[in-house]
């Protein structure tokens, strides 16, 4: 027998015909398991609907989003244009923001809160406060840990915690003072005990206030139970009747136990440009830094330097920004009390969270009352549902029109529910 040579050469793998049935089986994409873990978005059907009526002509009146409509000043504008025309201006910037926007930022929590912070070391700009807040997230929690969240909650607060693989609690914010005797609550029978709590103050959806000796207690808290506190404050700049939101870092020891987020998104009309601030502990800041540098490469700088001229220079169009809020404020909540319905003002916020009357509070949910409106009065409006389970029986509307559009707005559902009415009562005897 003589024997075969050996061959050093690897084998090719054989060459498979191909299968008509692997072909043809549907492939199964492997998406993580955090996606899962998200659910469905609430506001999807309401989105789909007004997107449908307005293809086909509706002039729908869109109350829903909180995304302002009126534009930037012009002088910001001005200056993102003339610092885009530089050509040094179109590289990375650092992740953390340029040195002169982070003093900017320190130098207006001096003037407007008397805080005094180290923008090297405790003031970070990121790409707006809900992308600050989700990375802050993964760098604050894991797997096993807990945040307690505000309740209804502004859905990225729960789920960035979600996604970053942690448990959300979720404790009624409605009234800060139960809040704060839940959050102790829960401290003491909870192990282990939240590791971040999450407050948001002015809140949104339900527009609650609070005032400086809130964030007292709550540092006081802090240091009891050994949480962190995140505080949101992204609606600093829209408050009304001469209320003033306090900021948490004011309180005595916050910069030890927390940071706060602010943006330029709401009371700058610069949503768009995705611009926000986190400010306060300095290793909570480096930790979130941190996390950055694996995610993006800072903001485009012409945006930054805009940023600088709008905080130095865009008080008094804020000022009038929230004068204008509170114009459209009083025109739908007297409207809607017209209709009959229950209105608090609020103190601050673009919104009004409104509890839907009787009759309809029995025969709807917050969702089915929201599409009836947008179906039948072309009115879009947030349920209370898309804010978690707290905010059933509610509505949330966002004063983003103007006030004769807002005037119509409240006609349209005043006609729309009359019809139902009238369609729901028996026909008078012959
Ligand atoms: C409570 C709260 N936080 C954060 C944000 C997002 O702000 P930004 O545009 O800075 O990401 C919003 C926007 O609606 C908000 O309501």
């Amino acid at each position: 027998m003589t024997e075969q040579p050996q061959s050093n050469k690897p084998e090719e793998p054989e060459l498979q015909q191909p299968d008509p049935s692997e072909q043809n089986r549907p492939f199964a994409v492997p998406v993580a398991e955090r996606v899962g873990r998200l659910p469905p978005y609430l506001f999807a059907r309401i989105n789909a609907l007004m997107y449908e009526k307005r293809r086909a002509g509706a002039d729908v009146i869109d109350l829903g989003m909180g995304n302002p409509s009126d534009p930037p000043a012009d002088f910001i504008v001005d200056k993102l244009a003339e610092a885009a025309r530089d050509p040094k201006n179109h590289g990375y910037s650092p992740n953390t923001g340029i040195r002169n926007l982070r003093r900017e930022v320190a130098s207006r929590y001096y003037t407007r809160y008397g805080v005094s912070l180290d923008p090297d070391s405790e003031v970070l700009v990121c790409l707006g406060s809900k992308d600050g807040f989700s990375h802050l997230c993964l760098a604050l929690l894991g797997p096993g840990d807990t945040a307690v969240v505000p309740a209804p909650s502004y859905p990225a607060h729960v789920y960035a915690v979600v996604l970053a693989g942690a448990n959300a609690i979720t404790l009624e914010a409605t009234q800060p003072e139960k809040f704060l005797s839940n959050i102790a609550y829960t401290c003491q029978h909870l192990f282990p005990r939240p590791k971040v709590v999450v407050v948001n103050y002015p809140h949104n959806p339900t527009t609650t206030v609070v005032e400086a000796d809130f964030y007292r207690d709550l540092v006081r808290l802090a240091r009891r139970y050994g949480f962190f506190v995140v505080s949101d404050l992204a609606y600093a700049d829209i408050t009304f009747d001469g209320y003033q939101a306090p900021s948490f870092l004011a309180a005595p020891g916050a910069l030890s136990v927390g940071v706060e987020f602010t943006t330029m998104s709401k009371g700058y009309n610069m949503a768009g440009w995705r611009v926000g601030y986190c400010a306060g502990n300095a290793e909570v800041i480096r930790a979130l830094a941190t996390v950055k540098a694996y995610y993006d490469y800072g903001m485009f700088r012409p945006v930054q330097i805009a940023s600088i001229m709008a905080l130095r220079h865009g008080h008094a169009a804020v000022q009038q920004q929230a004068r204008c809020y509170q114009r459209r404020r009083d025109v739908l909540v007297a409207g809607l009390r017209r209709l009959g319905w229950e209105v608090e003002p609020p103190r601050a916020t673009m919104f009004l969270w409104v509890k839907i009357p009787e009759p309809w509070a029995s025969q709807y949910s917050s969702m089915d009352f929201a599409m009836m409106l947008l179906e039948r009065a072309d009115v879009a409006v947030s349920p209370g549902a898309g804010f978690g389970p707290a905010g059933e029986g509610h509505l949330r509307l966002a004063l983003v029109e103007n006030e004769n559009r807002l005037r119509q707005a409240v006609r349209q559902i005043g006609r729309a529910l009359q019809s139902i009415r009238l369609a729901a009562e028996p026909a008078p005897a012959e």
